[in-house]
């Protein structure tokens, strides 16, 4: 791998069970840009994990080629990182078993996620859905990856992958490398725009802000979006969650901090400044939206690109899974 070799390693992925979201690019896509020159960064659309909840298997194929195409138009270079699709790299499905013999079931029930996804989907709550953090494990640990890129909501599946890691090293002797959650300063939580009470996510279409959304979408959500009965553009999370949920928004989507962003906007309406985050927003959007068109019209070029993620990514997991099976006891192949 040549100097690649000594960089730190990075994964991350997200699940193509929805469009890409604000809150996705700015919780993730965001910063695995800005790493990819300096590390060794390996993203992937998580396909496995997306069908713990049902999927419609059409689209769940549209979307996982529509995220590709997002992925680079945000900016990731095939060249600089790998990108692929997990169900392509079976090693993933390998590994989660034999972590999953490694994972206490105690510890899978206290998963925040797994107690409001199984409450939102409670007519049919699997066994993946429960084991959904062991697939995570399995993702981060088969590349031994020294840190991963994710949204606030993702950190104690990141230590859960932590503690599987840990344990299974304890037994085993060193196998893998222990992994740090990376969570942006700005933009690690963003709110749904109609309940900033509630993170952003795919399931609420009005509070959420996709980044495919049209620019009079974008807008109108904005124009809409839930602040409070002040009128000073303040930041403070708890007092104000709407306005500084914008703020947040707004500081990342401009570049500016968000004490720049209260000094623009001091002494103005709610109005202008829903506009005015609405417009930025608009306007980081439009050139991705754009470039995703023009690249999901050559299939033929994405697929270019997710089989030869897949072979440089299993290069890499096969090596992992081989020492996992020797370590445990396995035969070799
Ligand atoms: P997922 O697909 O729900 O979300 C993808 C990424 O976006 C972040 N994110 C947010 N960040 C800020 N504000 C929000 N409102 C917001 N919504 C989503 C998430 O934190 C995440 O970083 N289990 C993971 C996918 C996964 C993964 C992995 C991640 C599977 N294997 C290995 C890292 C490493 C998930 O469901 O993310």
């Amino acid at each position: 791998m040549g100097d690649t070799a000594v960089k730190k390693r990075i994964f991350s992925g997200i699940q193509p069970s929805g469009e890409l979201t604000l809150g996705s690019y700015m919780g993730a896509i965001r910063n695995w840009n800005a790493l990819q020159s300096e590390y060794d960064c390996v993203y992937c659309i998580v396909d496995l994990h997306a069908i713990t909840v049902r999927q419609d298997p059409a689209q769940l194929r549209r979307r996982c080629l529509t995220q590709l195409a997002q992925y680079l138009a945000c900016g990731l270079d095939p060249e600089k990182c790998i990108l692929f699709v997990q169900s392509h790299v079976p090693e993933h499905a390998e590994l989660s078993w034999i972590l999953g013999c490694h994972t206490q079931f105690g510890e899978l029930s206290r998963m925040t996620q797994f107690k409001q996804k199984s409450q939102q989907h409670a007519d049919n709550i699997t066994a993946g859905l429960f084991t959904y953090p062991v697939l995570m494990a399995a993702d981060i640990l088969l590349y031994q990856a020294d840190a991963v890129p994710v949204g606030a909501d993702q950190k104690q599946h990141v230590e859960l992958c932590r503690d599987i890691a840990q344990r299974f090293n304890g037994v085993y002797g060193d196998v893998f490398t222990l992994p740090e959650p990376l969570i942006p300063k700005v933009g690690a939580r963003i709110m749904s725009l109609n309940n900033p009470a509630n993170k952003m996510s795919k399931s609420d279409p009005e509070g959420c802000v996709n980044l495919l959304d049209k620019p009079e979408d974008i807008r109108r959500k904005f124009k809409r979006a839930v602040t409070d009965s002040e009128t000073s553009v303040r930041y403070d999370p708890e007092a104000k969650p709407g306005v500084s949920n914008l703020l947040s928004i707004y500081s990342a989507a401009s570049g500016k901090s968000v004490a720049e962003a209260e000094a623009e906007f001091s002494g103005q309406g709610y109005g202008v400044f829903k506009n005015a985050v609405g417009e930025a927003v608009v306007e980081l959007f439009r050139p991705i939206r754009e470039e995703s068109e023009r690249l999901l019209s050559d299939k033929a070029y994405l697929e270019g690109i997710y089989r030869q993620g897949a072979e440089r990514a299993r290069a890499v997991a096969i090596r992992t899974l081989r020492k996992v099976h020797r370590k445990v006891g396995f035969l070799s192949r």
